[in-house]
């Protein structure tokens, strides 16, 4: 694993390992136990977009294994100004050893990596956001217990989020389905692609715009914003839209009675989720988002050191 930009490059064992050095650095950490596997390192930090989980998680991580942080906003760096991303990528591989970047366009990360001799992490393009569903599924396993052969049902917006989960199921042998509007569903490129992953452990993808057909025998039900970071323009527009695709109690009872509710956060109450179903003692959003920290502090340790022990 050279990258961490898409989870269709990644294999399933690779997945696992993700998985279970995730669970491992997450456990020692508890214990008190210090690392120092990416002492004298240093990770760039770009963001184009706003984040706070993201940021934070990542600047966490690199300083709890030994490393140090440098958080690069685009307005303030030459690339906010047209510095082109060849040589952004040439100038920051003198400098630094790995690249977070959250960007728009999903190219500019491919470009970041092809140009650049350092490990790139996709921290969410508009395309896809690999380090939550990575952090979604230690979440599952925490709370199930296992991976293989649950069902995840995701209900909303097929954009990057739902992207990601599509290809971390079918690492994980989870079957996986989501309900959008017309118009409004998953790339299809992407669940083409999906299909062939889930086809190796042989998981189920369904995509449909139905909510009650995906959200049938659920064991983890999924939501996400209606409207993603730069598509503020659109949210009124998409409140309508998606009104039948709200997890509310009614939804959620369709899935299996001790179903867990997660959302990648951040959340709008009374939009894609209500506050009854958010707030309630099935919601796992706050481990999913402390997931974060430990899954990345995983991806991290098999780019910067190969370490995967
Ligand atoms: N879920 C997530 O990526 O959150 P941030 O936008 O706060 O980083
Ligand atoms: N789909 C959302 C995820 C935020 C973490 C967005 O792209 O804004």
């Amino acid at each position: 694993m050279k990258h961490f930009i898409s989870l269709h490059d990644v294999t399933h064992e690779e997945f696992s390992q993700l998985l279970s050095l995730a669970a491992k650095l997450k456990r020692e950490q508890k214990q008190g136990i210090e690392h120092n596997i990416l002492k004298g390192k240093t990770l760039g930090m770009i963001f184009s977009k706003s984040s706070t989980r993201t940021r934070v998680s990542f600047e966490v991580g690199m300083y709890q294994l030994g490393g140090h942080a440098l958080f690069l906003s685009s307005n303030d760096i030459q690339l906010g100004r047209g510095e082109t991303i060849y040589d952004t990528a040439n100038v920051m591989s003198r400098f630094v050893d790995g690249i977070m970047i959250r960007t728009f366009d999903h190219q500019d990360v491919l470009d970041l990596a092809e140009y650049g001799t350092i490990p790139i992490i996709n921290g969410l393009t508009d395309l896809l956001h690999p380090c939550q569903a990575l952090a979604d599924l230690l979440t599952v396993q925490e709370h199930k217990g296992r991976l293989r052969g649950l069902k995840l049902a995701y209900i909303g917006d097929g954009n990057n989020v739902a992207h990601s989960l599509l290809y971390a199921c079918a690492k994980a042998g989870m079957d996986v389905s989501i309900a959008s509007p017309a118009g409004y569903e998953c790339n299809p490129e992407i669940v083409a692609n999906a299909k062939e992953d889930a086809k190796i452990l042989g998981s189920k993808v369904l995509i449909t715009n139905d909510p009650a057909e995906a959200i049938k025998d659920a064991d983890v039900v999924y939501t996400d914003t209606w409207a993603s970071m730069g598509q503020e323009a659109e949210k009124a527009e998409r409140a309508k839209i998606f009104k039948d695709y709200q997890v509310n109690k009614e939804l959620f009872s369709h899935s299996k009675p001790d179903s867990i509710f997660m959302h990648c956060l951040p959340a709008y109450r009374g939009y894609e989720v209500t506050e009854d179903v958010i707030d309630s003692e099935r919601s796992v959003i706050f481990d999913e988002a402390e997931n974060r920290l430990h899954a990345q502090k995983a991806v991290m340790a098999m780019l910067m050191v190969g370490d995967n022990k």
